[in-house]
């Protein structure tokens, strides 16, 4: 199967393409920086500099590309808009829409997608925690458009992953004692027992792209932070 993975350069989206490779698809990842790209290559079919959030470079992308079998959507701008709605700017609020939901809806209008797309929202769209309005509003509005999508696309399937806290360079913002600390405290609030890893959330990715009846899902890989709320 010819596999996309826009934002497979690292964390969720890099397990994704080494998890898919090992299956024997033929994946190209997407992604920005040229280093990252440059380190993932030989690991996979192809590695492509795509912002994700230029409409341009996203239909020329897919122009090139012709048809595939399924998409990911794996890339965000990271942690942007985090803090309480009076604290926050209204434009990194924006730039969370922009660089993650507008994004996602543009690749999907663009890309021919002939068996499935999955996206990956976040544990937030479904939560009450302080200081993630951004992060709940642009997530929360990703998990909405996969029932639309699933009907409107079919039989192309739509789906999402939806995961808690996973192990990857988003958190790289925080220095490393207090991503520790906040690592070992979130792990501990959830029957898992730890936070996620990028392998966790690349194999429910594996079976939403795996499953032909799965459709209109929206998956939780979230250690149980759902239930221990
Ligand atoms: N880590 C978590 O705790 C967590 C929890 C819930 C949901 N998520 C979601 O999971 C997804 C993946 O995050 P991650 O944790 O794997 O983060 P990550 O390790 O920082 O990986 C992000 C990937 O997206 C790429 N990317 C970022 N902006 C891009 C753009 N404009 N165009 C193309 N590629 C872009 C990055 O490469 P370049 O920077 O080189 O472009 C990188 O390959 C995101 O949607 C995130 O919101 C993460």
């Amino acid at each position: 199967m010819r596999i996309v993975i826009m934002g497979g350069t690292s964390g969720i989206g890099l397990a994704a393409a080494e998890h898919l490779t090992a299956e024997g698809h033929e994946v190209t990842v997407t992604g920005r920086d040229p280093e990252r790209l440059a380190a993932v290559k030989d690991r996979v079919h192809a590695a492509e500099s795509v912002d994700g959030a230029s409409v341009e470079q996203v239909a020329a992308f897919f122009d090139r590309l012709g048809s595939i079998d399924h998409l990911v959507l794996a890339f965000s701008p990271g942690a942007v808009g985090i803090g309480n709605l009076r604290e926050i700017d209204l434009a990194d609020l924006r730039a969370g829409f922009d660089g993650k939901l507008f994004a996602y809806l543009s690749a999907i209008q663009k890309a021919r997608v002939s068996g499935s797309i999955t996206m990956v929202s976040a544990a937030s769209a479904r939560a009450a925690l302080p200081g993630t309005v951004t992060l709940a509003a642009v997530n929360g509005a990703i998990e909405r458009i996969v029932p639309p999508l699933a009907a409107e696309l079919a039989p192309v399937r739509v789906n999402a992953v939806s995961p808690g806290i996973v192990d990857t360079a988003w958190w790289s913002f925080l220095p490393p004692d207090q991503r520790e600390a906040q690592f070992a405290a979130a792990g501990q609030q959830v029957p898992a027992g730890r936070v996620g890893t990028g392998a966790d959330v690349a194999a429910a990715i594996g079976y939403l792209i795996g499953n032909d009846y799965a459709t209109g899902v929206i998956l939780p890989v979230d250690g149980g932070f759902t239930v221990a709320r």
